[in-house]
C-alpha cells in the first residue's frame, strides 16, 4: 500500500481544486470570480497532521462504506449479524476509524484540467462489513460545475452508502459563521432524531417548522426559531428527504453566500441529504491560519437515510454481489 499522501490539482478557468490521496479529501475548492477575486469555499488544513488531529470533523473526506450513524453499531445482512466499531458512544459514526476517510487511495486516472479518479479496495471484513468492495471516487470539473461520482461493486451483499463530507462557506473558508447564508432545500419532510442523533424512524413534515427551507431563507431565521430538534443537535444535523421532483436534473439545494454572492446549486441521484450546520466544529486554526469554530461551515451530505440499514421502511443502502452502483452529486457555482 502506498503510505505517502499525494496532492493532486484540478484546474480550469473557473475552478481550482486540490485533492489528497489520503481520505480522498477535497483540500480546497477555489471559485475564480475574476482577477483578485478567488474564494476558497471549503474548510481544510495545511497538513496531514491536522487532518489526523481533527479527524472527528471529517473535513472534505469521502466517507464510507457507510455515512452517518448505525444504531448500536450493529446491522444484519442476509440473516447474518455484524458488529461494527462503536466510535461514538454505542453508535457507529461514518464507519469508524477504518473508514474511507482514513485510507490511502490510488490514482487511477488523472487529467489536470478535467478529472481525477481515485480507487480503493476495502477488503472483506474491513470496518466489520462483509465483502471485498472495490470503490472509486471521481472529482470532475467542467466550467463552473464540480461532479463527485462514487462507484462501488462488491463480491458479497454489503452496505454501500458513501458521501462527501466537505464543509462549505460560500463567503470564503476563513470568513466566520455561515448563519447569514441564504439556503433553500427542496424537502417536504425530514427525520427527527433521538438524543444520540439517530433518526427515531419517523418522517415528519417540515411545514410550519424551522425545517421548512423549501422556499429559501436566511439560515439564522431558522436557527433562531425555538424547536426541540434544533436544541438536541444544537442546530441542524438532520436528514432531509429530497422531494422526488428534485432528484436528478433539478437542484435540490441552493445556497448563496451573503458576502460574495456565490451561489451553489446541488443535484444528486440519492434520496436524502444530511444538512449539518457545523455545530460541533471545535475552535481551531485551519489552512492559511484561518480561525474556525462553531458554524464556520455547513455540510450537505447526499446519502441514504441514516441508520436505514436497520429500518425496513427506508430505502435500503445495501448492494447485491456484483451489482455496480454509482452515486453522484453535482455542485454548480454561479455568481453575478
Ligand atoms: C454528522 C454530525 C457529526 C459530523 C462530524 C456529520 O455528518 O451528521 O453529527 O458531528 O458529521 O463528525
Amino acid at each position: 500500500m502506498n503510505q505517502s499522501a499525494k496532492i493532486i490539482t484540478l484546474e480550469n478557468e473557473k475552478l481550482k481544486l486540490k485533492i489528497m490521496t489520503f481520505g480522498a479529501i477535497l483540500l480546497s475548492l477555489e471559485v475564480k470570480m475574476g482577477e483578485n477575486k478567488h474564494y476558497d469555499v471549503v474548510l481544510g488544513h495545511d497538513n496531514l497532521e491536522n487532518y489526523l488531529r481533527y479527524s472527528d470533523t471529517y473535513f472534505g473526506a469521502i466517507i464510507g462504506r457507510n455515512a452517518n450513524r448505525i444504531k448500536d453499531a450493529r446491522l444484519t445482512i442476509e440473516n447474518q449479524e455484524y458488529q461494527l466499531e462503536a466510535n461514538e458512544r454505542t453508535s457507529n459514526l461514518h464507519s469508524g476509524d477504518n473508514g474511507f476517510h482514513n485510507q490511502y487511495w490510488s490514482i487511477a486516472e488523472y487529467e489536470p484540467d478535467h478529472l481525477v479518479t481515485l480507487s480503493y479496495l476495502s477488503e472483506d471484513g474491513e470496518q466489520g462489513f462483509p465483502g471485498n468492495l472495490k470503490t472509486s471516487v471521481t472529482y470532475e470539473i467542467n466550467d463552473t460545475t464540480l461532479r463527485i461520482k462514487i462507484d462501488g461493486v462488491s463480491d458479497q451483499t454489503t452496505i454501500f452508502n458513501p458521501t462527501s463530507h466537505s464543509y462549505f462557506n460560500l463567503n470564503g473558508h476563513a470568513s466566520g459563521s455561515i448563519e447569514n447564508h441564504y439556503v433553500s432545500l427542496k424537502a417536504l419532510s425530514y427525520q427527527p432524531v433521538d438524543q444520540a442523533l439517530i433518526p427515531t424512524g419517523h418522517v415528519e413534515s417540515v411545514m410550519g417548522t424551522p425545517f421548512d427551507l423549501f422556499e429559501g431563507r436566511q439560515l439564522k431565521t431558522s436557527l433562531q426559531q425555538p424547536h426541540d430538534q434544533l436544541e438536541i443537535a444544537n442546530g441542524f444535523d438532520h436528514n432531509f428527504v429530497i422531494d422526488h421532483h428534485y432528484c436528478g436534473n433539478r437542484p435540490f439545494a441552493e445556497i448563496i453566500g451573503d458576502q460574495t454572492g456565490i451561489r451553489l446549486e446541488m443535484f444528486t441521484n440519492l434520496p436524502g441529504v444530511q444538512f449539518y450546520t457545523g455545530n460541533g466544529i471545535p475552535e481551531m486554526t485551519g489552512k492559511n491560519n484561518a480561525h474556525y469554530s462553531h458554524r464556520s461551515g455547513f455540510c450537505l451530505e447526499t446519502q441514504y437515510f441514516p441508520n436505514a440499514v436497520n429500518e425496513v421502511k427506508f430505502m435500503s443502502p445495501l448492494i447485491k454481489a456484483h451489482q455496480k452502483e454509482t452515486y453522484e452529486t453535482l455542485y454548480h457555482f454561479t455568481w453575478k
